[in-house]
């Protein structure tokens, strides 16, 4: 492919995420936007109205010689069939996460992108995180000592949204929706192989898919990773709660609040009892201020606009794809490793020999 050139984007679906990725590319010299395609009127009439060119059908898009990179933002159960379309016309594609819904369906849409020699890849934005970046930074940088436990959640308290979201046939519920994001960081981040599995889900707010799960995932090295997504929490827990042998760290929510705090003084085992009504404990006693030391988050540069950037350049031939086959893989026979041990209510093991 010709690097002079941007690339030329079309967009399948034009609804909320739709229209968040035109807007994303629209700053991007790299890339220019032929236009979009959505199966709803009202939806092409306000890409019209936004100066954006509409394809009249899904055929006439992909039969635009223009076009090189399609980004698919429609209903999760549609992804399949319409990723493998675009990939007969011999158009790259961009597929919106969760890729699909299980992994015999990723593996069709795998084959259709080797068969046809495209790029196929998945928008999984959300390693661009910076709260995401940071833990990864501590981590690699070993700044905990070593990391055993790691809780990763997100808490609403709206149950989930009531469009196909909420609808087992279309691919909803909470696994589907945010599980997604927070499995493909884990697996991003650690090396390790996955040893064992266990999850529950919830049903407060929806009877026919997930409104959360929570998910336990043992890693070689002794690492433990707890996973949760809840949208019935009134009190939200921290975004991420990670404990290392010599530190822990804090990060409350999106906007950055937390801290990290370290032992500086192992030795010193001194401590002031608490004395309850019922009792008196050592062991459960906070530390005193000169035995830790706190550190604020550290801040990373990041852009969600790179994910778009890495697909022009591996286009170019310049960078290997961020999101892999086989990444994407991982994390959809995950999804499938929670689920099953949802319904046999067992813990799976040998994940990664499966
Ligand atoms: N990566 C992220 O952060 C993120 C965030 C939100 C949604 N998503 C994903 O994006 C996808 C779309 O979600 P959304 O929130 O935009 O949903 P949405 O309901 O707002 O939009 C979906 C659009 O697809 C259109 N559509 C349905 N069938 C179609 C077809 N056959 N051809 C063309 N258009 C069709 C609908 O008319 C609608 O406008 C989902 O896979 C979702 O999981 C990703």
């Amino acid at each position: 492919m010709d690097n002079c050139k941007p690339i030329r984007l079309a967009v399948i679906g034009y609804g909320g995420m739709g229209a968040w990725h035109t807007k994303k590319v629209s700053k991007l010299p790299e890339i220019d936007l032929a236009g979009i395609y959505d199966i709803k009127p009202e939806r092409m009439a306000l890409a019209a109205e936004n100066g954006i060119f509409t394809y009249g059908t899904m055929e006439s898009l992909l039969a635009d010689a223009s076009v090189d990179l399609i980004t698919v933002a429609v209903p999760n159960h549609l992804h399949h069939d319409i990723c493998i379309a675009a990939m007969n016309a011999g158009k790259n594609v961009i597929c919106e996460k969760p890729v699909a819904m299980n992994s015999q369906e990723l593996q069709d849409m795998i084959d259709a992108a080797n068969r046809n020699g495209v790029l196929f890849t998945v928008h999984q934005n959300r390693r661009w995180d910076e709260d995401f970046r940071i833990i990864r930074k501590l981590y690699e940088e070993n700044t905990l000592g070593r990391i055993f436990r790691i809780e990763s959640r997100t808490h609403g308290s709206r149950g989930i949204p009531g469009d196909w979201r909420n609808q087992k046939c279309y691919g909803g519920g909470m696994l589907m929706d945010w599980g997604v994001h927070l499995l493909d960081q884990l697996l991003w981040m650690l090396p390790g192989k996955i040893l064992s599995v266990y999850a529950q889900m919830s049903y407060v707010t929806n009877e026919d898919c997930d409104d959360g799960f929570t998910a336990q995932v043992q890693f070689e090295h002794d690492v433990t990773v707890e996973v949760q997504v809840s949208t019935n929490n009134f009190i939200s827990l921290p975004r991420w709660y990670v404990l290392g042998e010599n530190g822990t760290v804090s990060i409350e929510r999106w906007t950055l609040e937390g801290k990290i705090v370290k032992v500086s003084d192992w030795e010193n085992r001194d401590v002031v009892p608490v004395v309850t009504a019922a009792g008196i404990t050592k062991t459960m006693a906070p530390r005193t201020s000169d035995t830790i030391k706190e550190y604020p988050l550290p801040r990373i540069e990041c852009d969600v606009r790179d994910f778009y950037r890495n697909v022009v350049k591996s286009l170019y031939g310049e960078e290997k794809q961020i999101v892999t086959h086989d990444q994407v893989m991982r994390v959809m026979k995950l999804m499938e490793a929670i689920r099953l041990s949802v319904e046999t209510n067992t813990v799976i093991k040998d994940f990664d020999e499966i």
